[in-house]
């Protein structure tokens, strides 16, 4: 199976795919991304991502003309052309390519790029047992950038964050700020279980606002169990009940250990696989 990739609609093997390297997204991260997976063959929450593509492109002041219909086309085609059983879909938006500077004027016109893989799950024993998380202090804070909220391809931060949790042998990095408050995961969001309330961060920690993160909160709801957002410290997250992690490609991945402390009993808790095995029966909807 291999990936096909779209750039402005030309889909090719990956190996065939080339873009300039004059392109500001290699430059200078000056893009917006999605990642979607699918079931049963659709791409899951497609409005949603797209819609975040959009909002994205909008705080980065990439102009699209013609909307989003020239990259949803791009998706379908891509997919289509790949006939994988299921998908991994990265869909971007590049600022476009231009003379060399920071200047965003010198960009010609936003480059479309839609990377289609066959899909591969994570291992089942993560689900079972949970996964280690490593806190990284960062100090990152979108608050007040000016890329808060967008999903831009700018992810050093993350990228470092989250060697720097691996070399550790952890699953995820999570980035804590200088206050010692815990933002989101590299690639993902955080909720805790804390005396019987389920929390996470607020959007105004300068987290991404995952759509993996707001189904949860409806379901939690029907569940009877809403969602607090709250400011989050260390300490509090070192004390919780349950831990896990959200993300298109997690679902939701129970927490085991946070650094070398153990998570409430040690196994995947009571709130996290009922959560999880709804999420599954709604994705396959
Ligand atoms: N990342 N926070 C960050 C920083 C992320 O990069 C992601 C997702 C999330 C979770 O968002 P969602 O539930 O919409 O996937 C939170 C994608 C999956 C990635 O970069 O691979």
């Amino acid at each position: 199976m291999t990936t096909k990739v779209s750039i402005d609609g030309l889909i090719q093997d990956e190996a065939a795919a080339m873009i300039p390297v004059t392109d500001r997204g290699f430059l200078y991260g000056d893009s917006v991304y999605e990642v979607v997976r699918t079931y049963g063959g659709k791409p899951f929450a497609l409005t949603e991502h797209l819609d975040r593509l959009h909002q994205s492109a909008a705080r980065l002041s990439i102009s699209l003309p013609e909307g989003l219909e020239p990259i949803s086309r791009d998706i379908h085609a891509t997919l289509d052309a790949a006939g994988h059983p299921e998908s991994y879909v990265r869909a971007i938006i590049t600022r476009g390519s231009g003379p060399i500077g920071l200047d965003p004027g010198l960009a010609d016109r936003p480059r479309r790029v839609v990377i289609v893989a066959p899909f591969q799950p994570l291992p089942a024993l993560w689900y079972d047992e949970g996964v280690s998380i490593h806190l990284v202090v960062t100090g990152r804070s979108g608050g007040p950038t000016l890329v808060a909220g967008a999903k831009s391809g700018n992810y050093l931060v993350n990228v470092l964050a989250l060697g720097v949790a691996r070399a550790q042998g952890a699953h995820e990095a999570i980035l804590v700020d200088h206050d010692e408050r815990v933002t989101e995961g590299a690639t993902s969001n955080l909720f805790l279980v804390s005396d019987g309330e389920l929390l996470t961060p607020p959007l105004s920690a300068g987290i991404l606002e995952g759509i993996t993160r707001h189904k949860v909160f409806g379901l939690a709801a029907a569940a009877g169990y809403p969602v607090h957002e709250k400011v989050i410290h260390r300490r509090e997250l070192l004390s919780a009940d349950e831990i896990f992690l959200t993300s298109t490609l997690r679902e939701i991945l129970p927490v085991q250990r946070v650094d070398d402390q153990q998570v409430g009993s040690g196994c995947p808790g009571p709130m996290s696989r009922r959560l999880l095995e709804e999420y599954r029966v709604a994705a396959l909807a």
